[in-house]
């Protein structure tokens, strides 16, 4: 990666406005948190995110494709064995889908092992008519709606190093134990999905996936990926900053610095500011960054974003993951993708469906409709292949638990089923069904 410059320090974004952070009334406590957080291991190493960075790269080419999803916020309640499984499986689920749609290699990469902390639009909220501290993730403070829960406190930031260990350690010893190969993620769990209308529409598909497998199985041993040495990379927003620099360390073969607490970290929608904090940490560090782009994105500003960002126009540096919600994606998008081809710079799209298309239920839940998702999906993919461009990914909030907190799918989620089992802290994401149904979809979708 070209230098960041010698102004750049893993502490320089000190020196700039600083958006969503929490206050910590005991700073001392505070600093004696991240020292102890500097002090521990990385979770991850230099090499596994240069790797990264060539995969996200090749997607950026049309190479390969990028399925990155996760939680919105995850819960230190959820870091289990059950969960976990469930998480991981779902998203290697969706990646063998989408293998066989797209016959290209598919790049996983979990919203998971770090994703503790949330940028949010106010900073107090009223619960029985008193002003209290919004929620702002597992990592700052805790959910229960009480003024005591909602304090920031320091030691959440160390539990939280401690559960992303927990968990990508989970994950790398599945992996490596064998969960990814062909059988274990194939048990595929639709018969919610067969009991419906839709299933008519998606039995060929599945069918037809289904049969390349056993196809590719008959021969013991031509897919690649047979031996359980799948690839599945984590990351989540950089937000805190004090979190992220306590994570940056410098690679001493490279001389660079790279944040080792995850393999990819994004910018989130409300911190991408040319000239703030955040921007200022990102530059500095050599993994690959996702930047969240929502409606009010301009030419102007996405240049100037990616110029700061990634000044050696490095290949899989930077994947622009659009948002702007299903209306507005032909309004936004051909703008951007123009002024990106224009100025010959290299980034990987990927469009995250979910962020812009989020509506209030009447009973007040945070909700969002299946066919709104799938519409910004199917526009954005259609607005690049118009562009002659090319959209190297997708980006969602899913689990892999039977959760109800999108309305639609072929199970027909609505907006008064969605208390059944309403579990997320933060935004709703598509559940198991809904999440393999997407996938059936994006399978067509790519494959015509
Ligand atoms: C998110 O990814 O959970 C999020 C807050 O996204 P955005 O920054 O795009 O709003
Ligand atoms: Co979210």
């Amino acid at each position: 990666m070209a230098s960041p410059g010698n102004s750049w320090t893993p502490a320089s974004w000190k020196n700039k406005q600083v958006f969503q952070q929490p206050y910590y009334i005991d700073r001392g406590k505070y600093e004696e948190i991240l020292a102890r957080i500097k002090s521990l291991p990385p979770l991850v190493f230099p090499g596994e995110v240069e790797h990264l960075k060539k995969k996200i790269g090749e997607a950026g080419k049309g190479r390969s494709f990028i399925l990155q999803g996760g939680d919105c916020v995850e819960r230190f309640i959820d870091c289990n064995e059950k969960t976990i499984t469930n998480k991981i499986k779902i998203i290697l689920q969706m990646s063998v889908i989408l293998t066989y749609a797209a016959r290209k290699p598919v790049v996983r990469i979990g919203r998971i092992a770090g994703q503790f902390s949330k940028p949010r639009s106010f900073p107090m909220e009223k619960i029985n008519g008193i002003d209290i501290p919004v929620y702002r993730g597992d990592s700052i403070n805790s959910y229960e709606p009480e003024m005591s829960a909602r304090i920031p406190r320091p030691s959440r930031l160390l539990e939280g190093y401690y559960q992303a260990t927990a968990t990508i350690n989970y994950i790398r010893a599945m992996i490596d134990g064998g969960f990814a190969d062909l059988h274990q993620p194939y048990t595929w769990n639709l018969y919610e999905i067969e009991q419906t209308g839709k299933w008519k529409e998606y039995r060929v598909i599945v069918e037809q996936i289904l049969d390349a497998i056993r196809f590719m199985e008959s021969f013991g041993g031509v897919y690649s990926e047979k031996l359980g040495r799948i690839e599945f990379y984590t990351s989540h927003e950089g937000l805190h900053l004090g979190y992220e620099e306590a994570m940056t360390r410098k690679d001493n073969l490279s001389g660079n610095y790279y944040n080792l607490g995850a393999h990819m970290l994004w910018i989130g929608e409300r911190t991408r500011a040319v000239d703030a904090a955040h921007v200022e940490y990102f530059r500095g560090i050599s993994n690959p960054i996702g930047i969240k782009l929502g409606p009010a994105m301009t030419g102007d500003e996405l240049i100037q974003l990616v110029t700061c960002l990634n000044p050696g126009n490095e290949e899989g540096r930077i994947t622009l993951i659009t948002r702007p919600g299903a209306e507005n994606v032909r309004k936004v998008l051909p703008g951007l993708i123009k002024t990106i081809k224009q100025k010959k710079a290299a980034v990987t799209w990927s469009c995250d469906p979910m962020h812009g298309n989020t509506v209030l239920t009447k009973e007040g839940l945070k909700t969002r409709n299946f066919d709104e998702i799938l519409k910004e999906l199917n526009e954005t993919y259609l607005v690049h292949k118009e562009n002659s461009g090319c959209l190297g990914g997708v980006h969602f909030e899913l689990t892999g638990d039977d959760v109800t907190e999108c309305t639609g799918g072929a199970v027909n989620l609505k907006a008064g089923d969605l208390s059944r089992n309403y579990q997320t802290f933060c935004d709703p994401r598509l559940n198991y069904a809904q999440s393999m149904e997407m996938a059936f979809l994006i399978a067509k979708l790519i494959k015509e």
